[in-house]
Formats: structure tokens, sequence, C-alpha cells
């Protein structure tokens, strides 16, 4: 008797087929292989946008402290209240911005923050501007909901090496498109290092207004810019009746990725139905975790201007370096730690991030994985150690110009 079950294939639910594989993931497989077959190359990867250092010690004793003293048990579906009223009194002394325990919700990482507005903002057709080149996952998320996505490239003027956000376009792109409910935009961004100026997010939040549109700030990278526009919330700046959602999170700034711990805020009664939905997500964000970000916040400053001063140097550094290279263009960044360059005329990114991989144990991002405005362009992240940076970008160096 065959033990064979003949199986009629089920299919699994239409939006999956909106999920593209991530170029990055893709390009990080390949290095995972090589590494493998040639133990004997030396690989440099710059490629994922993390801090090379883990969670600072006080804060790990925090977390390691919570989790003894019981931080082990179910907690509000839109976070501790002592975690909310910590982020009140930061948003009070830090943002000089009054919020209260009902305008926030703290999530799995940010990451997860973005899925609870996407899904709570836009319906199946729904439109969302994406202004890019930007992080890939706001996309994916805003797929996998069954909206439409309409990217806005940024322009880039070469001259200050900085990008700049084109307004005429905006409004183009929302006459084109009645459907669109959602703007979303992150500064300072990751991939391009993009500081929106304050002028430019007073413009923006006054379009959003105009036109009826949710405004999706993604500010995680707020505490990592040399510049005051990039520490300015667009929550400052905001009236009472703007559809504004601030997103932010501990990954970026306290080192704390794997922690998975991010929040929103908006309005009580748009927060309270992400609250809600959250019940059927992950519940809550991990109570220890929440524990340890009450620490993050309150002794976090002696860190963070001891990594905004290391950040500093690493910035600059890749900046004489890159700048160095004939045939390369680097954005000159304002915020995270991101350098996004230029590659000689007509390079398509990805194969060249492939080819610079297996030739000199390289790893950058390809620009085509940012979207539109990114193709011919890629992304180190500079969140490492000096000599590392060097050492790579001389690689990158002798690479462009054998090829040139
Ligand atoms: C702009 C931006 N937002 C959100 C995230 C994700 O943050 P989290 O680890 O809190 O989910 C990233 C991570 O790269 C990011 O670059």
């Amino acid at each position: 008797m065959s033990l064979t079950v003949e199986k009629t294939p089920l299919p699994l639910a239409d939006r999956l087929a909106e999920i593209a594989p991530s170029q990055i993931r893709e390009l990080h497989n390949l290095y995972m292989t090589l590494k493998s077959e040639r133990p004997d190359m030396s690989f440099v990867a710059l490629h994922f946008g993390e801090p090379d250092l883990g969670t600072p010690p006080f804060i790990v004793d925090a977390g390691a402290k919570a989790l003894q003293d019981g931080a082990v048990f179910y907690e509000p579906n839109a976070g501790r209240l002592d975690l909310r009223d910590e982020l009140i009194r930061f948003y009070a002394e830090f943002h000089a911005h009054p919020i209260t325990r009902d305008h926030v919700v703290l999530a799995c990482g940010t990451m997860q923050a973005i899925f609870l507005c996407m899904a709570g903002l836009l319906n199946p057709g729904d439109g969302m501007i994406n202004i890019t080149p930007a992080w890939p996952n706001f996309t994916g998320a805003a797929k996998l909901v069954g909206a439409d996505v309409h990217e806005l490239a940024l322009s880039f003027d070469a001259e200050a090496q900085r990008f700049w956000l084109d307004f005429d376009k905006l409004e183009e792109t929302v006459r084109n498109y009645p459907e669109i409910r959602l703007v979303n935009a992150n500064s300072p961004s990751n991939p391009t290092g993009w500081v929106m100026t304050v002028d430019e997010k007073k413009h923006l939040l006054e379009f959003c207004r105009r036109h009826k549109l949710f405004l999706l700030a993604d500010e995680i990278y707020d505490r990592i810019t040399y510049t005051e526009a990039g520490r300015t919330s667009f929550l400052k700046l905001s009236e009472p009746d703007d559809h504004l959602i601030v997103l932010n999170g501990f990954s970026k700034t306290y080192c704390m990725t794997g922690w998975r711990l991010g929040y929103l805020i908006a309005a009580p009664e748009v927060a309270l139905k992400m609250a809600q939905m959250q019940e059927f997500v992950t519940s809550h964000a991990p109570s220890m975790a929440q524990v340890a970000a009450i620490t993050a916040l309150r002794d976090g400053e002696p860190f963070i201007a001891e990594s905004l001063a290391r950040y500093t140097r690493l910035r600059d550094l890749a900046m004489d370096k890159l700048n160095a290279i004939a045939g390369l263009t680097a954005a000159r960044p304002d915020g995270a730690f991101y350098t996004f360059f230029k590659l000689p005329e007509g390079t398509a990114s990805v194969s060249f991030c492939e080819e610079l991989l297996r030739e000199t144990g390289v790893v950058v991002a390809p620009g085509a994985a940012f979207g539109a405005g990114g193709e011919g362009w890629a992304r180190i992240c500079y969140a490492t150690q000096d000599a590392l940076l060097a050492d790579a970008i001389e690689r990158l160096g002798a690479f462009v110009q054998a090829r040139l």
C-alpha cells in the first residue's frame, strides 16, 4: 500500500504576490556563500543598516534586571504606562512638544508600527506616495495591505551634494492619482542621509493638510543627525488637526535592533485604533525591552553624544575617501549613518555590487533596492570601525578605477 497522499496545492493569499525578494538580502546571501567558499578572502560588510556596536551595558543591565524583577508577563496593547510616561517626559524635554499616554503605541520594532499604520490607514486600492530613495520596507508593507505605491524620487543637486524635494512633482502626483491617502517621508533618511529642512517639513505638513492626506513621518534617525533640522520633529511643527503619525524606535539610537522596540505617536483616536489592532498582531511589545527602554531614555544622553561624535568622524572619513575617487559622486549625509553615492554614468547597481563583492570582498547595498531614483547609486553603512571603512572605500576606489 502506498503512503503517498495525492495533494492538491492550495493557493496562497493573493497579497503574497506583492512580496518581492529583497535585493539587499539576495546580495547578503551571495556574501554568505562566498564567505563559506573562500575562507582566505577578506570581506568588509557595509550593506546592512545596523550599528556595529552592541547595546551599551547600562541598557543591557536594565534589561537583565527587568527579567529578574519579573517583567515577563503580558502588558497593555499600547505599551507599559511607565514607558509611555517616560516618552511624555522625553518629548516634552527634547522636542518641547506635549504628548499624553493616549498618543503613544509601542510596537515590536518601528517596522511593526509602520505595518500597523499601513493596515490601519490604507484600504486595498488606496494610494501612498513614497518619497524615494527609501528603505524598501515602506513599500513592502503598503503593498502587503493592497495599496498602490507611487514613488516620488528626490532631486539631486550635484554641486551642493544634496537631495531636495520637488513640491511641484508632489502636487502633480496627487493630481494624477486621486486615490492617494498617505505620504510617507523619512528624515533623516535611509539610504540617502538626506535631512528635510524645517521649511520643507512645514511645506509638507501644509501640503498634506490642504489635500487631506495622512503624513507618516519616520524619525528613527532623529538623534543621529548633524543638523538642527534633523532633530526637529514634525510634531513640533504640526497643528492639532494634522493627520500626522510620527514613527520612532530604539534600534538605531541605542543600538537595540534585536530587542524589537519602536513606537508611533498619533492623535488619540488614531492611536486607540492602532492599539486595538495590536491585540491581533503581537498583542504588545516585549515587556523586558520596554523596561530597558525607560533606562535608555532616562540615562542615554551621554551615550548618544558619544555615538554622534563617532558617526561624525566616520561620516567625514567616508566623504573624504569617496570624494577622492574619480567617477563617483557622494551625497553629503546630514543624518543617519549612510552615504549614498552615484556610480559612473550608466552603471547598473545590482551587478556593480555583485562584482564588487566577488572581486574585492566589499559588500555595499545596491541603490536599485531603494526605489525610484536609487538605480545607478549604492549605499554604504558607515556605522563600523574606522580602519574597516577606510580599507573598504580604498578597495572600492581601485575597483572603480580599473573599470573606467
Ligand atoms: C527608516 C527606517 N525605519 C525603520 C527601521 C526599522 O527599525 P526597527 O528595527 O525599529 O524595526 C529602519 C531600519 O533599517 C529604517 O531604516
